[in-house]
């Protein structure tokens, strides 16, 4: 039997069943990856879940997580492998006096795999417990074209050669996800291997549907104008516009600050949370009477 969701609705079913909610839309992609092997490539703007779905997507398929953050000057030793020299020196010093002299014989004992230690790429060529995992490359926006360069190569070989020991290869490729944040464009190779899909933030519906279920306990009338509120907020021109995880945030936050609904006063005290730039709360303050009119018109989901 496979280890993947059978249909498009089984998919969004199973995200659902960890707490996250997809569109039709994702589903599909996601659906589509796994069923035709395929790496997933996929970007939105900052908290928008798409590091998320990736951790869901390792519980959904029982099998092993295996994160790539990705940042400026990200190398093959710490992306790939690297020799374990404290203990391959150790090793020398030990055959040493035991009164191995051979060069070769030494040399051939401390460059074997057991002196390997293996980072991300190379241990998502494992399986575990028959499974492959789901590797997830975090940010690729954020290394080098180099590296990008060596994951083209990797993502259609799913091989990694080690010169003193020789190929390495999967038996099954692992479930790739790779995100970005669009800081850069990714490369068209790269792009042409995989799925892709654009989260956007989500409408009224499906945040509402994500604090409902990630800050229980809210009461349901706060939590619509909760949405409604940040969905206002999202059309005005900020420098930079919340996320669900910023929607996420507040909601726990007014939750703790007891409120019961939105008012004026509370949302000044905790604009903090939603909005990390001094122009964007001055702004929000400014608009606050249109904002909160709108939020109290929240739509009945
Ligand atoms: N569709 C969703 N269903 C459930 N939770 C969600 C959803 N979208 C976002 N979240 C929640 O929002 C928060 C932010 O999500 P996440 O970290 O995945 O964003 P991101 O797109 O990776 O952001 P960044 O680009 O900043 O890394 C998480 O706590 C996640 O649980
Ligand atoms: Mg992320």
């Amino acid at each position: 039997m496979s280890m993947f969701p059978a249909s498009v609705e089984a998919t969004q079913k199973a995200l659902e069943a960890h707490h996250y909610i997809a569109d039709r839309g994702l589903a599909v992609a996601v659906y589509l990856a796994l069923k035709l092997g395929r790496p997933l490539l996929l970007e939105g703007e900052p908290g928008v879940g798409k590091t998320e779905i990736v951790k869901v997507l390792a519980q959904v398929l029982h099998t092993r997580l295996i994160r790539l953050q990705c940042y400026e000057g990200l190398d093959i030793s710490s992306a790939v492998y690297e020799w374990d020299y404290a203990r391959q020196m150790m090793q020398i010093r030990l055959m040493e006096a035991s009164g191995v002299r051979e060069q070769d014989k030494v040399r051939h004992e401390v460059f074997s795999p057991a002196f390997l230690l293996k980072r991300p790429l190379l241990q998502a060529l494992e399986m575990v417990e028959g499974k492959p995992p789901v590797l997830l490359i975090d940010e690729l926006d954020r290394a080098d074209e180099e590296f990008e360069a060596f994951l083209l190569e990797f993502l259609s070989d799913w091989q990694i050669t080690v010169p003193e020991v020789g190929t390495l290869r999967a038996e099954q490729p692992p479930v790739v996800v790779i995100t970005s944040n669009r800081t850069r464009e990714i490369h068209d190779a790269l792009k042409r291997r995989c799925m892709y899909y654009w989260i956007d933030y989500p409408s009224f519906e499906k945040e509402y549907r994500i604090v409902r279920e990630k800050v229980p306990g809210l009461p349901e009338k706060l939590a619509q104008q909760i949405v409604a509120f940040v969905q206002a907020l999202r059309q005005q021109d900020l420098y930079k516009a919340p996320g669900v995880a910023e929607t996420l945030d507040w909601a726990a936050s007014l939750l703790a600050l007891d409120a019961v609904a939105l008012a004026p006063g509370v949302i000044e005290d905790s604009l903090g949370v939603l909005l990390k730039y001094q122009d964007d709360v001055v702004r929000a303050k400014h608009q606050m009477q249109d904002l909160l009119a709108r939020a109290q018109l929240a739509p009945q989901p």
